[in-house]
């Protein structure tokens, strides 16, 4: 069985896009691989509640009750790698990963990012597109390398930014695409 995990820090719109995929589709019984466990860096990630109520396994790693960087990577390094990952996934995971954390992971950790990269990487991607004039923005779904949002491009997608948008209403606009790219991009590699 190839086994997934998902990194969340909020509410996990984009894990739950993932987990009714996975359940909708059967990756189960057509590509021999499941869900194995949600682990979040935020005791009061809301998603947490709901992964429970899916009846997947949920952790959480604090990155509060560290001092050092590298003892918060190697435990929730731990925490995953005792899933035996095939992918581990990054979704809305709001944490800055050391380059040895990365390493470990390599070619098997993805992320999302709402932007069109390499447009706008990092924070506030939204509001950056707004104010360059941007008429498109959108998401990207990409391997995960030491460099922040770099990484091989797995999926696209393209939505318009409209005339009287705000970084809320191009936000949303942009999640209901990231909620069907990540789940595609996951189903073409498990495939
Ligand atoms: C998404 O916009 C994602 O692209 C970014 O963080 C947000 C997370 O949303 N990395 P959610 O937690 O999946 O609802």
């Amino acid at each position: 069985m190839q086994s997934i995990v998902i990194l969340i820090s909020g509410s996990g719109s984009n894990m739950q896009a993932i987990i009714r995929a996975a359940k909708a589709e059967n990756w189960a019984k057509h590509y021999n691989a499941c869900i194995t466990s949600v682990i979040s860096n935020r005791p009061g990630a809301t998603g947490l509640a709901w992964a429970q109520s899916q009846g997947i396994a949920t952790q959480i790693v604090d990155h509060k009750t560290f001092t050092e960087r590298q003892e918060f990577d190697m435990t929730l390094r731990e925490a995953i790698d005792a899933h035996k990952p095939s992918l581990v996934v990054l979704a809305g995971f709001m944490r800055i990963l050391g380059a040895d954390f990365v390493a470990h992971y390599a070619g098997r950790m993805l992320n999302i990012h709402p932007s069109l990269l390499p447009a706008f990487t990092g924070l506030h991607t939204h509001q950056r597109a707004i104010d360059a004039g941007c008429r498109f923005a959108g998401a990207t779904v990409h391997r995960v390398t030491p460099v922040l949002d770099e990484g091989e491009i797995l999926a696209q997608a393209v939505v318009p930014v409209l005339i009287g948008d705000n970084e809320s209403t191009l936000a949303a606009r942009v999640l209901t695409q990231e909620h069907l790219i990540y789940p595609a991009a996951i189903r073409a590699l498990l495939k």
